[in-house]
């Protein structure tokens, strides 16, 4: 579109989740509705500077007010916003229900697989209906390089997890207790709604992606004396969003480093061998 040339320097990408609609801290410099071929995306990108000259584009995954449900989220739209506005690498922030005794409510994980357990009905490819034939590598669905970059800066928040692995699921409603063990049993640790297809889109689209995966609950499987309340899900995901602020805001020079000062990081090189076309 029309911003791509101009908006060329804003390669970092940060994508909100519940909790988190605004990049307090950084300087916002302009706000772009941006269309895409594949629709509009949840709200506006805001464009914030953050004090040493570089950019930082924002998307609010659910919108501004928190409107756009998890199946309902124009991925695609998302991601090819970023893309369009220079986006090369995106640190996206996910609020996640518990599968583990010991990932509490209030701690982070970065999460290094994801399960899929959408049902299908979200559009997930850059490719459908264009007529061409492509297939992007998924076996590490999480750059291992942007991981290890915002691992670095655990000492920001008061738990953070290097690895573990997402069920992605399509809600709206949260899972019955034998899902929850089911998913369990599979050797999961955190339990969402968005993972899928954001981290494929960003691998078709060949954007460096990354999440912050950020416990609010401990999901269904755990019969505890004291259920979670709504209440203190509330005020888990408010100390959750500040704590993702303070890891941002941690992270963003190593990043800003990464993506703008050295061409050959790992973060700035599409993963070797992503995509593969198989009909050109
Ligand atoms: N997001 C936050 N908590 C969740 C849970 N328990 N299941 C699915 N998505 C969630």
């Amino acid at each position: 579109g029309g911003h791509t040339g101009y908006f060329r320097d804003v390669r970092i990408g940060v994508i909100g989740g519940t909790g988190l609609y605004s990049l307090d801290g950084l300087d916002v410099v302009e706000t772009l509705a941006v269309e895409t071929p594949w629709g509009a995306p949840s709200g506006p990108i805001t464009i914030a500077e953050s004090g040493r000259g570089f950019r930082i584009a924002f998307l609010a995954r659910h919108g501004p007010a928190h409107h756009v449900l998890p199946s309902e989220v124009n991925y695609r739209a998302n991601i090819a916003a970023l893309k369009a506005v220079g986006v090369q690498a995106i640190l996206a922030f996910s609020a996640v229900g518990s599968l583990r005794e010991e990932i509490r409510p209030g701690d982070f994980v970065l999460v290094d697989q994801i399960i899929d357990r959408t049902k299908g009905v979200r559009a997930d490819s850059f490719f459908t209906g264009t007529g061409v034939t492509a297939h992007a590598s998924f076996g590490e669905p999480v750059s291992a390089a942007l991981r290890a970059l915002v691992a670095r800066h655990a000492a920001a928040v008061p738990a953070l997890r290097a690895g573990g692995t997402s069920v992605c699921m399509e809600g709206p409603a949260f899972s019955t207790r034998a899902e929850s063990n089911l998913y369990r049993s599979w050797g999961a640790d955190v339990i969402n709604m968005t993972n899928i297809p954001e981290a494929k889109l960003a691998r078709e689209a060949e954007i460096t992606y990354a999440v912050v995966c950020m416990a609010t609950d401990y999901d269904a499987w755990r019969e505890s004396a004291e259920p979670v309340t709504v209440a203190e899900v509330m005020k888990t995901m408010k100390v959750n969003a500040g704590n993702a602020k303070a890891l941002l805001l941690a992270a963003l020079p190593d990043l800003e480093r990464a993506v703008y000062c050295d061409e050959t990081a790992a973060l700035v090189q599409p993963e070797a061998g992503s995509m593969q076309y198989a009909f050109q």
